[in-house]
Protein backbone atom coordinates (compact mmCIF):
# COMPACT_ATOMS: atom_id res chain seq x y z
CA UNK A 1 0.00 0.00 0.00
CA UNK A 2 1.00 3.19 -0.41
CA UNK A 3 2.05 6.00 1.65
CA UNK A 4 0.77 9.03 -0.15
CA UNK A 5 -0.93 11.36 2.28
CA UNK A 6 -3.42 13.46 0.57
CA UNK A 7 -2.85 17.32 1.17
CA UNK A 8 -4.43 20.69 -0.24
CA UNK A 9 -0.82 22.18 -0.71
CA UNK A 10 -1.02 20.02 -4.03
CA UNK A 11 -4.00 22.07 -4.64
CA UNK A 12 -1.86 24.83 -6.27
CA UNK A 13 -4.27 27.11 -4.69
CA UNK A 14 -1.26 30.06 -3.35
CA UNK A 15 -4.20 30.85 -0.29
CA UNK A 16 -4.50 27.31 0.51
CA UNK A 17 -0.45 26.43 0.51
CA UNK A 18 -0.19 29.54 3.14
CA UNK A 19 -2.68 28.34 5.61
CA UNK A 20 -0.67 24.74 5.56
CA UNK A 21 2.55 26.03 5.89
CA UNK A 22 1.08 27.94 8.98
CA UNK A 23 -0.26 24.34 10.23
CA UNK A 24 2.67 22.63 9.07
CA UNK A 25 4.84 24.81 11.65
CA UNK A 26 2.83 23.67 14.74
CA UNK A 27 1.94 20.19 13.04
CA UNK A 28 3.89 17.87 15.86
CA UNK A 29 3.05 19.83 19.03
CA UNK A 30 0.56 17.83 20.77
CA UNK A 31 -1.41 19.51 23.06
CA UNK A 32 -1.04 22.83 21.83
CA UNK A 33 -3.42 24.69 20.92
CA UNK A 34 -5.25 24.10 17.89
CA UNK A 35 -8.19 26.39 17.76
CA UNK A 36 -8.95 29.26 19.61
CA UNK A 37 -12.49 30.84 20.18
CA UNK A 38 -12.54 34.48 21.35
CA UNK A 39 -16.40 35.74 22.63
CA UNK A 40 -18.10 33.58 20.50
CA UNK A 41 -21.27 35.46 20.12
CA UNK A 42 -24.17 33.76 17.80
CA UNK A 43 -28.17 35.01 16.71
CA UNK A 44 -30.22 33.28 15.03
CA UNK A 45 -32.06 36.27 14.22
CA UNK A 46 -33.22 38.20 17.32
CA UNK A 47 -32.44 35.21 19.23
CA UNK A 48 -29.16 34.70 20.74
CA UNK A 49 -28.02 31.10 21.17
CA UNK A 50 -24.53 31.32 22.35
CA UNK A 51 -22.95 33.96 24.82
CA UNK A 52 -19.28 35.01 24.74
CA UNK A 53 -17.60 31.38 24.40
CA UNK A 54 -14.08 31.34 24.52
CA UNK A 55 -12.17 28.37 24.26
CA UNK A 56 -8.86 26.83 23.35
CA UNK A 57 -9.02 23.55 21.48
CA UNK A 58 -6.08 21.25 22.02
CA UNK A 59 -4.10 19.74 18.99
CA UNK A 60 -4.00 15.74 18.86
CA UNK A 61 -6.45 15.05 21.18
CA UNK A 62 -10.31 14.41 21.48
CA UNK A 63 -12.60 17.63 23.13
CA UNK A 64 -16.01 16.63 24.00
CA UNK A 65 -18.86 19.29 23.77
CA UNK A 66 -21.63 18.18 26.00
CA UNK A 67 -24.44 19.92 27.79
CA UNK A 68 -28.30 19.73 27.70
CA UNK A 69 -30.30 19.36 24.27
CA UNK A 70 -30.40 23.72 23.09
CA UNK A 71 -27.42 24.62 24.99
CA UNK A 72 -25.70 25.73 21.99
CA UNK A 73 -23.37 22.71 21.06
CA UNK A 74 -24.16 22.42 18.05
CA UNK A 75 -24.19 25.62 16.66
CA UNK A 76 -20.76 26.23 18.62
CA UNK A 77 -19.90 23.14 16.61
CA UNK A 78 -20.66 24.63 13.29
CA UNK A 79 -18.86 27.83 14.18
CA UNK A 80 -15.68 26.35 13.67
CA UNK A 81 -15.72 25.32 9.99
CA UNK A 82 -18.48 28.05 9.14
CA UNK A 83 -21.63 25.92 8.49
CA UNK A 84 -23.57 27.96 9.86
CA UNK A 85 -22.67 30.58 6.93
CA UNK A 86 -25.62 27.74 5.36
CA UNK A 87 -28.23 28.91 7.75
CA UNK A 88 -29.44 32.71 6.27
CA UNK A 89 -30.58 33.98 10.18
CA UNK A 90 -27.70 32.74 11.65
CA UNK A 91 -24.96 35.82 12.74
CA UNK A 92 -21.29 34.92 14.16
CA UNK A 93 -19.68 37.68 16.10
CA UNK A 94 -16.22 37.27 17.64
CA UNK A 95 -12.71 35.54 17.07
CA UNK A 96 -12.59 31.41 16.27
CA UNK A 97 -8.34 31.22 14.70
CA UNK A 98 -7.26 28.05 13.35
CA UNK A 99 -3.32 27.81 13.95
CA UNK A 100 -3.53 31.69 14.66
CA UNK A 101 -5.20 32.64 11.47
CA UNK A 102 -8.96 34.32 11.80
CA UNK A 103 -11.00 31.51 10.13
CA UNK A 104 -13.82 34.57 9.55
CA UNK A 105 -11.50 36.69 7.55
CA UNK A 106 -12.02 37.55 3.83
CA UNK A 107 -9.39 35.87 2.34
CA UNK A 108 -10.54 32.78 3.33
CA UNK A 109 -12.88 30.52 1.65
CA UNK A 110 -15.64 28.76 3.07
CA UNK A 111 -15.23 25.50 0.77
CA UNK A 112 -11.50 25.05 1.16
CA UNK A 113 -11.92 25.89 4.87
CA UNK A 114 -14.51 23.23 5.62
CA UNK A 115 -11.68 20.80 4.13
CA UNK A 116 -9.44 21.53 6.49
CA UNK A 117 -12.17 21.15 9.18
CA UNK A 118 -14.41 18.39 8.29
CA UNK A 119 -17.31 17.77 9.54
CA UNK A 120 -19.90 14.33 10.34
CA UNK A 121 -23.45 14.57 11.41
CA UNK A 122 -25.49 12.70 13.74
CA UNK A 123 -27.17 10.85 10.58
CA UNK A 124 -24.87 9.40 8.15
CA UNK A 125 -25.16 11.29 4.92
CA UNK A 126 -23.02 9.30 2.47
CA UNK A 127 -23.74 10.79 -1.28
CA UNK A 128 -25.89 8.60 -3.58
CA UNK A 129 -22.78 7.53 -5.01
CA UNK A 130 -20.63 4.54 -5.03
CA UNK A 131 -18.28 3.79 -2.00
CA UNK A 132 -15.72 4.70 -4.52
CA UNK A 133 -17.06 7.91 -5.43
CA UNK A 134 -18.07 8.92 -1.71
CA UNK A 135 -13.98 9.16 -1.11
CA UNK A 136 -13.11 10.07 -4.33
CA UNK A 137 -15.25 13.38 -5.02
CA UNK A 138 -13.17 15.43 -2.86
CA UNK A 139 -9.93 14.60 -4.11
CA UNK A 140 -11.37 15.01 -7.28
CA UNK A 141 -12.85 18.81 -6.84
CA UNK A 142 -9.91 20.23 -5.13
CA UNK A 143 -7.57 18.66 -7.28
CA UNK A 144 -5.49 16.69 -4.78
CA UNK A 145 -4.56 13.57 -7.59
CA UNK A 146 -2.90 13.99 -10.14
CA UNK A 147 -4.47 10.36 -12.14
CA UNK A 148 -6.90 7.28 -11.96
CA UNK A 149 -3.83 5.92 -9.76
CA UNK A 150 -3.35 8.12 -7.10
CA UNK A 151 -6.50 8.71 -6.59
CA UNK A 152 -7.42 4.80 -5.72
CA UNK A 153 -4.39 5.44 -3.75
CA UNK A 154 -5.74 7.87 -1.86
CA UNK A 155 -9.28 5.85 -1.78
CA UNK A 156 -7.50 3.23 -0.40
CA UNK A 157 -5.82 4.95 2.06
CA UNK A 158 -8.72 6.74 3.16
CA UNK A 159 -10.92 3.85 4.13
CA UNK A 160 -7.99 2.10 5.61
CA UNK A 161 -7.43 4.66 8.11
CA UNK A 162 -11.57 5.33 8.88
CA UNK A 163 -10.80 1.03 9.78
CA UNK A 164 -13.57 0.36 6.77
CA UNK A 165 -11.53 -0.78 3.73
CA UNK A 166 -11.37 -4.59 4.86
CA UNK A 167 -15.27 -4.78 4.84
CA UNK A 168 -15.65 -2.88 1.11
CA UNK A 169 -12.33 -3.72 -0.83
CA UNK A 170 -14.40 -6.32 -3.27
CA UNK A 171 -17.54 -3.79 -3.44
CA UNK A 172 -16.41 -0.29 -4.13
CA UNK A 173 -18.65 0.05 -7.11
CA UNK A 174 -21.68 -0.73 -4.84
CA UNK A 175 -23.86 2.79 -3.41
CA UNK A 176 -23.10 3.66 -0.40
CA UNK A 177 -26.21 4.26 0.94
CA UNK A 178 -26.52 0.47 0.91
CA UNK A 179 -24.23 -0.25 3.84
CA UNK A 180 -24.84 -0.64 7.76
CA UNK A 181 -25.53 2.77 9.24
CA UNK A 182 -22.13 1.91 10.94
CA UNK A 183 -20.56 1.79 7.93
CA UNK A 184 -22.11 5.17 6.35
CA UNK A 185 -20.51 6.33 9.59
CA UNK A 186 -16.81 4.93 8.90
CA UNK A 187 -17.48 6.61 5.14
CA UNK A 188 -18.53 9.41 5.68
CA UNK A 189 -15.43 9.99 7.70
CA UNK A 190 -13.30 8.55 5.25
CA UNK A 191 -14.45 10.72 2.73
CA UNK A 192 -13.60 13.57 5.66
CA UNK A 193 -9.98 12.25 5.97
CA UNK A 194 -9.25 11.80 2.13
CA UNK A 195 -9.34 15.99 1.22
CA UNK A 196 -6.40 15.63 4.52
CA UNK A 197 -8.21 17.59 7.01
CA UNK A 198 -6.52 19.25 10.38
CA UNK A 199 -9.57 18.83 11.95
CA UNK A 200 -12.70 16.76 12.15
CA UNK A 201 -15.59 17.68 13.73
CA UNK A 202 -18.44 15.15 14.76
CA UNK A 203 -22.33 16.19 15.93
CA UNK A 204 -23.43 13.08 18.10
CA UNK A 205 -21.85 10.55 15.35
CA UNK A 206 -23.16 7.78 17.12
CA UNK A 207 -26.49 8.67 18.41
CA UNK A 208 -27.97 6.69 15.20
CA UNK A 209 -25.85 3.76 16.04
CA UNK A 210 -26.13 0.45 17.88
CA UNK A 211 -24.07 -0.46 20.24
CA UNK A 212 -21.86 -2.79 18.29
CA UNK A 213 -21.23 0.06 15.71
CA UNK A 214 -20.67 3.01 18.42
CA UNK A 215 -18.11 0.68 19.49
CA UNK A 216 -16.04 0.90 15.98
CA UNK A 217 -16.59 4.86 16.01
CA UNK A 218 -15.26 5.32 19.19
CA UNK A 219 -12.17 3.08 19.07
CA UNK A 220 -12.02 4.96 15.20
CA UNK A 221 -12.16 8.24 16.92
CA UNK A 222 -9.11 7.03 19.50
CA UNK A 223 -6.53 6.20 16.82
CA UNK A 224 -7.32 8.84 14.93
CA UNK A 225 -6.53 11.82 17.42
CA UNK A 226 -3.12 10.50 16.34
CA UNK A 227 -3.29 12.62 13.48
CA UNK A 228 -6.34 14.96 13.94
CA UNK A 229 -7.59 17.62 16.77
CA UNK A 230 -10.87 16.25 17.11
CA UNK A 231 -14.58 17.26 18.57
CA UNK A 232 -17.36 15.33 19.15
CA UNK A 233 -20.74 16.33 20.60
CA UNK A 234 -22.11 13.83 22.57
CA UNK A 235 -25.09 13.69 24.75
CA UNK A 236 -23.74 10.35 26.45
CA UNK A 237 -21.49 11.04 29.49
CA UNK A 238 -20.07 7.52 29.60
CA UNK A 239 -19.35 8.50 25.41
CA UNK A 240 -17.31 11.50 26.55
CA UNK A 241 -15.70 10.29 29.35
CA UNK A 242 -14.28 6.85 27.05
CA UNK A 243 -13.15 9.08 23.65
CA UNK A 244 -12.15 12.07 24.99
CA UNK A 245 -8.98 13.96 27.19
CA UNK A 246 -10.62 17.10 27.23
CA UNK A 247 -14.40 18.31 28.15
CA UNK A 248 -16.41 21.33 27.75
CA UNK A 249 -19.76 21.78 29.25
CA UNK A 250 -22.66 24.14 27.35
CA UNK A 251 -25.39 25.45 29.28
CA UNK A 252 -28.05 27.82 28.14
CA UNK A 253 -25.74 29.22 25.34
CA UNK A 254 -22.75 29.62 27.58
CA UNK A 255 -19.43 27.68 28.18
CA UNK A 256 -19.92 26.72 32.15
CA UNK A 257 -16.35 24.83 32.26
CA UNK A 258 -13.75 23.19 30.28
CA UNK A 259 -10.80 20.75 31.14
CA UNK A 260 -9.11 17.71 31.21
CA UNK A 261 -12.17 15.18 31.00
CA UNK A 262 -11.15 13.35 34.42
CA UNK A 263 -11.32 16.70 36.08
CA UNK A 264 -14.80 17.71 34.73
CA UNK A 265 -16.12 14.74 35.41
CA UNK A 266 -14.75 13.61 39.18
CA UNK A 267 -14.09 17.34 40.20
CA UNK A 268 -16.31 19.88 38.25
CA UNK A 269 -16.24 23.46 39.55
CA UNK A 270 -19.45 24.98 38.59
CA UNK A 271 -22.25 23.51 40.25
CA UNK A 272 -24.50 23.47 37.03
CA UNK A 273 -21.80 21.09 35.69
CA UNK A 274 -22.44 19.05 38.81
CA UNK A 275 -25.96 18.82 38.59
CA UNK A 276 -25.88 18.29 34.77
CA UNK A 277 -22.89 15.12 35.77
CA UNK A 278 -24.63 13.52 37.78
CA UNK A 279 -28.36 13.54 35.77
CA UNK A 280 -29.88 16.12 38.14
CA UNK A 281 -31.20 17.42 34.75
CA UNK A 282 -30.29 17.39 30.95
N1 LIG B 1 -31.25 26.75 12.34
C1 LIG B 1 -31.71 27.31 13.47
N2 LIG B 1 -32.63 28.29 13.43
C2 LIG B 1 -33.09 28.87 14.57
N3 LIG B 1 -32.71 28.51 15.79
C3 LIG B 1 -31.80 27.53 15.91
C4 LIG B 1 -31.26 26.87 14.77
N4 LIG B 1 -30.38 25.92 15.19
C5 LIG B 1 -30.37 25.99 16.54
N5 LIG B 1 -31.23 26.95 16.98
C6 LIG B 1 -31.48 27.30 18.37
O1 LIG B 1 -30.24 27.61 19.02
C7 LIG B 1 -30.20 27.04 20.31
C8 LIG B 1 -29.01 26.09 20.42
O2 LIG B 1 -29.27 24.98 19.55
P1 LIG B 1 -28.20 23.85 19.24
O3 LIG B 1 -26.90 24.48 18.94
O4 LIG B 1 -28.79 22.98 18.20
O5 LIG B 1 -28.12 23.10 20.64
P2 LIG B 1 -27.57 21.64 21.01
O6 LIG B 1 -26.78 21.14 19.87
O7 LIG B 1 -26.79 21.84 22.26
O8 LIG B 1 -28.78 20.79 21.28
C9 LIG B 1 -31.54 26.35 20.55
O9 LIG B 1 -32.38 27.26 21.22
C10 LIG B 1 -32.05 26.12 19.14
O10 LIG B 1 -33.46 26.13 19.10
MG1 LIG C 1 -27.02 19.46 18.67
Amino acid sequence: MTTYRPSLANSGNSMTSSILGHAHLSADKAGSTKIHADKVNVFYGEKQALFDVSLDISQKAVTSFIGPSGCGKSTFLRCINRMNDTIPICKVEGTIEIDGQDINTRSIDPVVLRARVGMVFQKPNPFPKSIYENVAYGPRIHGLATGKDELDAIVESSLRRAGLWDEVADRLLQPGTGLSGGQQQRLVIARAIAVGPEVILMDEPCSALDPIATAKIEELIDELREQFCIVIVTHSMAQAARVSQRTAFFHMGRLVESGPTDEIFTNPKDTRTQDYITGRFG
